[in-house]
């Protein structure tokens, strides 16, 4: 049985005062045994406080992104150690704003993954086609190469120990999800794909959907039978909404 997961992307938002709010808001509210993991990712300074804040919560701690260096002249970046050394358990890599904006290559994006891995932190690889490449029917083409990138350079063991979100990149902040039988379609290829190396590793792996989940979407898109939880951005901002969105992977 795969244990669902919901996680909160905050992306680049939040003050100090915004996130006490928002933690106390989620620990009063919080269910007293939820049927699904649940983690936050703030932005990274915030990660010690929010960390702090969270201690005698069941929610977890991550984080946005990851550097792919241990050490060294990286000016600017974080190192998988420096998150763990700061109470996260989680990270969020090759998310689609990072490949775009920051164009970072599937390589890069397999590099963190393996970064965090070793250092003991959980990876939540991102996966996802455009526009342009759905309506061109290539979504499957693209997935299947962001994922075997990892898979070549880690390999499924390793990815097994990590969870995979496939993010439609329409989808993302735009209010348009995909559908539970387009989530569905999608994440049956991730999973038959980490089965061709290794079949108990990917009926084991947890594969999120991420793209416009609210409240109102999520207990449809969660009950397909391949997806298993949600990384959800905007609506993680709000408690009630994180809260019901939790509720309904469970
Ligand atoms: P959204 O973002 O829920 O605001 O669409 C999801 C994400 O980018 O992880």
């Amino acid at each position: 049985m795969r244990r669902p997961i919901v996680v909160g992307n905050w992306k680049m938002h939040g003050s100090r005062a915004d996130n006490a709010r928002l933690i106390e808001e989620l620990g009063a509210q919080y269910p007293p045994d939820p049927a699904a993991d649940c983690v936050v990712c703030p932005p990274f300074v915030y990660l010690q406080e929010v960390g702090r804040m969270l201690r005698d919560t069941p929610i977890h701690l991550g984080a946005q992104d990851v550097c792919a260096d241990n050490q060294g002249a990286f000016t600017g970046e974080v190192s998988a150690a420096m998150l763990k050394d700061v109470g996260c358990e989680y990270a969020i890599v090759g998310h689609s704003e990072r490949r775009l904006l920051y164009r970072e290559s599937d390589q890069l994006v397999a590099r963190k993954f393996a970064a965090a891995h070793s250092k003991a932190l959980i990876p939540i690889l991102c996966v996802g086609e455009q526009l342009s490449d759905r309506e061109a029917g290539r979504t499957a083409e693209v997935v299947q190469r962001q994922l075997d990138v990892v898979l070549e350079l880690c390999g499924a063991e390793t990815l097994g120990h990590g969870a995979v979100a496939y993010e439609p990149v329409w989808a993302i902040g735009t209010g348009r999800n995909a559908s539970p039988e387009q989530a569905q379609e999608v994440h049956a290829l991730i999973r038959a794909r980490i089965g061709v190396r290794d079949a108990r590793i990917a009926a084991a792996t947890r594969i999120l959907y991420g793209g416009s989940v609210k409240a109102s979407n999520a207990a449809e898109l969660f009950a397909m039978p391949d997806v298993d939880g949600g990384l959800i951005g905007g609506a993680s901002l709000k408690a009630d909404e994180f809260l019901a969105i939790l509720a309904a992977a469970g």
